[in-house]
């Protein structure tokens, strides 16, 4: 063994000790160190010949990288839609590493039956029922990648051909409809072979970001009963709008069409008494996006993908070969997902739902919309300042006169906070997302502070 390695490995003990020492700072200071210090420059340095150990790699890392990483797990940083980690993933995040499974098959651990109570608990979380078979995946990207990779062989399916055997080409040209869909919709179609200049855009109701269902209607009855893929959106990212997902679901007594959910953060509205309508028909999609490493506040990288058709879903993800065993009707998580070995990410989950339950995790999604809606109205009472939706979740979207960018930038120079801008009905704007387990009403108000000093000199 390495001369290093054997020390490390005798010295272990003690060097997870250091470890924690070091997270427990880094976990105390979250809250004080500049939320967004920019990239900063590190001089790059050789590959190592010869090793320092863990002890020296520690430091080194003190040294050289800790200062420029980003307040992103802290109670102020609101840009995109970030969440924390709860100390209950955390640790279960660390114990992923220890135990390092490969939660591929059931053949040698019981890690994989832990994915599956973990997605049964989510399942229920979001009020899909059994209908819906689920797998932990890197993020909503990939969650999204495959359900309309599943969509793209259902579409397949009605036209009697295997797109998984044959390809895309034997399917011709497919249409994806949407009304305001996010970007990684165009970046999964890409990828999965149908074009991103498959979507077409459906009109959106006057004055917001959610389905037209009437104009859907007619996009639909246009396509003379082909087979087609719909995307509804749970939450969009500027404005946090729905679509009415029951009503898109009904078309499908009448059109022939894949219903994927897009609900990645906008899942956690179920967690809301006064927001859960918001998902009303989330339970007839044929596929559903949520990604957990925002709301539900575990480590990257973490999501889940819900399907019907687990026998599509096969058709496309499997990975048979003699040591690996053909799909079963309750097949391995091979065969059901685009990686091969994959890490044990619902770990990590499971330990934030045992730890806090449905409650704890509710709590943390009231608390943020009560934030965002506070933020939301103290902006709304500074002078050029314009709200551009109202805020109905976590996000809160709004204007003024100057330049956005100059001025997210002038807010991340600060190191209070963290704002991403955007693009809102051709207005640049910007947007400050909630979504974090740490963050307070005097979170808040340092952050109304800020802007309001900021926007006051842009
Ligand atoms: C609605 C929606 N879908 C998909 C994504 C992509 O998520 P990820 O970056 O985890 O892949 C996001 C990220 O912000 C999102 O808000």
């Amino acid at each position: 063994m390495d001369p290093q390695l054997a020390t490390d490995l005798a010295d272990l003990p003690d060097l997870l000790d250091a470890t924690r020492k070091f997270a427990e700072r880094a976990l105390a200071g979250l809250s004080s160190r500049p939320v967004a210090p920019g990239p900063g420059v590190v001089a790059p340095e050789p590959l190592p010949l010869r090793g320092i150990g863990l002890a020296g790699a520690l430091d080194r890392f003190a040294a050289r990288w800790e200062p420029g990483f980003s307040g992103s797990a802290g109670p102020r940083y609101l840009g995109f839609v970030t969440g924390g980690a709860t100390p209950a993933s955390v640790a279960g995040d660390w114990l992923t590493s220890v135990y390092d499974q490969n939660a591929v098959m059931d053949a040698d651990s019981s890690a994989t039956a832990l994915e599956r109570e973990t997605i049964g608990w989510l399942r229920e979380l979001f009020g899909l029922d059994s209908a819906h078979s689920g797998a932990f995946v890197s993020g909503a990207t990939t969650s999204n990648l495959v359900g309309l990779a599943i969509a793209r062989e259902w579409v397949g399916e009605r036209l009697g051909v295997s797109v998984a055997r044959s390809g895309v080409a034997a399917l011709g040209a497919v249409t994806v409809l949407s009304g305001s869909p996010h970007s990684t919709i165009y970046k999964a179609l890409s990828m999965i072979g149908l074009g991103r200049d498959s979507v077409r855009t459906v009109a959106v109701l006057p004055g917001r970001e959610a389905v037209d269902v009437s104009a859907l209607r007619a996009a639909l009855s246009s396509l003379d009963g082909r087979p087609v893929i719909v995307v509804g959106n749970a939450g969009t990212v500027n404005t946090v709008d729905f679509d009415d997902l029951r009503a898109i679901a009904a078309l499908r007594s009448e059109f022939p069409f894949w219903l994927h959910v897009d609900a990645a953060f906008g899942g956690f509205a179920a967690l809301s008494p006064e927001h859960a309508g918001l998902l009303d028909g989330l339970s007839e999609a044929d596929s559903v996006c949520v990604d957990l490493h925002k709301w539900l506040n575990v480590p990257y990288d973490s999501a889940v993908q819900f399907s019907r058709r687990r026998d599509l879903q096969t058709a496309v993800f499997h990975n048979s070969a003699p040591y690996l065993g053909v799909p079963t009707a309750d097949p391995d998580f091979v065969h059901l997902t685009p990686e091969s070995s994959r890490r044990l990410r619902a770990l990590a989950a499971w330990f934030s739902l045992s730890a806090y339950g449905v409650e704890g995790h509710a709590e943390i999604v009231r608390r943020d919309i009560a934030l965002a809606r506070r933020l939301g109205s103290k902006l709304a009472g500074l002078p050029g300042v314009r709200v551009l939706a109202p805020v109905r979740l976590n996000v809160v979207c709004f204007t003024f006169p100057g330049d956005v960018s100059a001025a997210a930038r002038a807010i991340a120079e600060t190191g209070e906070t963290f704002l991403t801008p955007t693009v809102y009905e051709g207005q640049p704007a910007l947007r400050a997302a909630f979504s974090n387990w740490r963050t307070t009403e005097s979170d808040v108000d340092r952050v109304f502070e800020t802007l309001r000093k900021v926007l006051a000199g842009t």
